[in-house]
């Protein structure tokens, strides 16, 4: 898309400055939102950590500046570690990106500078650019609803709905009594129930809490709030984000649909090999299968899941990521620890990479199902593609997701309990073989055809955008 050309007050170029969580599924909505207003003629800076960083040859059109974030050591695998990472990297670049800052406003002097849009997780981002007057934007990367579920965290905490109990907890702890409160609905917040909340157990919660109250810090000193979804998808959560947050929030999603991440912003190199190998397939005939770009599981897990594919004679394109099992290395050549006899009994019908075009297999003709931890990205890209899901959520907001893929929009279901092969076959033969996934494909169908609308010229997307530019503007 070309560039129109957008100026600030009176008539001097207008910058927008960048800041994403150097994690894929923050990397992939910051730049596909980088993508949408350089296409609305802005100039782009993005800061970026040392970690994870940009290669600025993949994004001619953009400055980068590098902002040491003083962490050295192996990357963070256990989601624990994750978070622990997110807060120390946000606090480790506080001065480094004090000084960045100042220097390119200097530098921009002449010119306009909008805002600051950062992730909602790098809070002291959000405390330096107050102190140097820049007016900030924060992009939230999840659902409106996991955004209304961090909004509400004190209250869930103070009404006892959380911590979950029993994570954890001693073999003697009762695990009827467990489930039973596991299953027990919020009704300040439909359609969760407590085992969909964000919780990562009572060993962990001071981290976990500290992150999200962080993160609403982050959207209370701005002066709105960007967010990947849609109208049609979440009308109901962002009225209520509206009211609760009382600024404006921004529905401009899907954002991959407006300026597609692809290659550029991966920080895997993508196997499109297997976009031919999809040529050969029938339409709606493969399954998908990817546990996104964190997600980590057992040895055992993964075993199961595999016999459960080979079992179900289904045809498969499956993203194995370096470091997917516990315990594996990043860099381990042998990552896929799939099971021995696994690639025999699936021979001539499964294609196993490291990492995928995920966007483009999605809209692949052949695709017909996806088996997805449920990461927002994942699940909105599968939602504009019309392809049902199979949801194996692991953490953070991954249960929520999957309780509006299965019980709001009905385009999929989740795989509960223990991982059985048994359970995984008949998982996937009802979703790509049943009436019931032809119900849940049709459902899928009708949301792709919604999401289109949103991006079509006087779309509510399309809108959206239109808001945010002038709110930059006017900024
Ligand atoms: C995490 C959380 O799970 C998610 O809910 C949160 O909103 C962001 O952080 P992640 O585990 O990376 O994200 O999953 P997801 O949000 O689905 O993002 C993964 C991204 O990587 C997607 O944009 C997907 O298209 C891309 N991807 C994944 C590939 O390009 N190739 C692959 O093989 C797998």
């Amino acid at each position: 898309m070309a560039a129109q050309s957008n100026t600030g007050h009176g008539g001097r170029r207008c910058h927008v400055l960048l800041f994403p969580l150097p994690y894929q599924g923050h990397i992939n909505p910051m730049f596909q939102l980088a993508g949408l207003l350089h296409a609305r003629g802005f100039a782009i800076t993005v800061f970026h950590t040392h970690y994870n960083a940009p290669d600025p040859v993949r994004h001619p059109h953009y400055r980068f500046v590098p902002v040491p974030d003083g962490m050295s050591g192996p990357a963070p695998v256990a989601i624990l570690d994750v978070v622990a990472h997110i807060i120390a990297m946000g606090r480790a670049c506080e001065a480094a990106f004090r000084d960045r800052l100042a220097a390119v406003l200097e530098e921009y002097s002449r010119d306009a500078v909008a805002c600051l849009v950062a992730d909602t997780h790098l809070l002291p981002v959000f405390e330096v650019a107050r102190t140097l007057s820049v007016p900030t934007l924060a992009l939230r990367t999840g659902s409106a609803a996991s955004c209304a579920c961090f909004l509400a965290y004190p209250m869930l905490f103070e009404k006892g709905y959380l911590p979950v109990q029993g994570i954890g907890a001693p073999r003697s702890f009762d695990r009827c009594i467990v489930e039973s409160q596991r299953d027990m609905p919020v009704p300040e917040l439909p359609p969760y129930r407590v085992r969909d909340l964000v919780d990562v157990g009572e060993d962990h919660l001071g981290l976990e809490r500290e992150l999200i109250a962080r993160a609403v810090a982050a959207m209370k000193l701005s002066s709105g709030v960007i967010l990947n979804t849609f109208d049609a998808l979440e009308r109901r959560e962002l009225e209520r984000l509206r009211r609760d947050l009382a600024m404006p929030v921004f529905d401009i999603g899907p954002l991959h649909k407006f300026s597609p991440a692809g290659e550029s912003s991966s920080l895997l190199r993508q196997d499109r090999t297997c976009l031919d190998w999809l040529d050969a397939w029938p339409l709606e005939s493969v399954l998908y299968v990817s546990f996104g770009s964190l997600a980590c599981v057992s040895a055992r897990d993964l075993a199961e899941t595999a016999w459960g594919i080979a079992a179900s004679g289904v045809p498969f394109l499956w993203a194995v990521r370096p470091g997917l099992v516990h315990g594996s290395s990043a860099d381990d050549p042998d990552h896929r620890h799939l099971p021995n006899g696994f690639e025999a009994a699936t021979r001539g019908r499964g294609m196993v990479v490291a990492w995928a075009p995920q966007e483009e297999v999605l809209r692949h003709r052949a695709v017909g199902g996806f088996w997805t931890h449920g990461g927002w990205n994942s699940t909105a890209e599968s939602v504009c593609e019309g392809v049902p899901m199979l949801c194996c959520p692991c953490f953070g907001d991954q249960m929520g997701n999957a309780r509006y893929v299965g019980h709001v929009w009905r385009v999929g279901f989740e795989v509960g309990g223990e991982l059985e092969r048994g359970s995984v076959e008949a998982a996937i033969r009802r979703l790509m073989a049943d009436t019931d996934g032809a119900e849940m494909r049709a459902r899928a169908g009708e949301l792709k055809k919604a999401a289109a609308e949103c991006t079509r010229k006087g779309g509510s997307s399309c809108l959206a955008i239109d808001k945010l530019v002038a709110h930059m503007i006017t900024m």
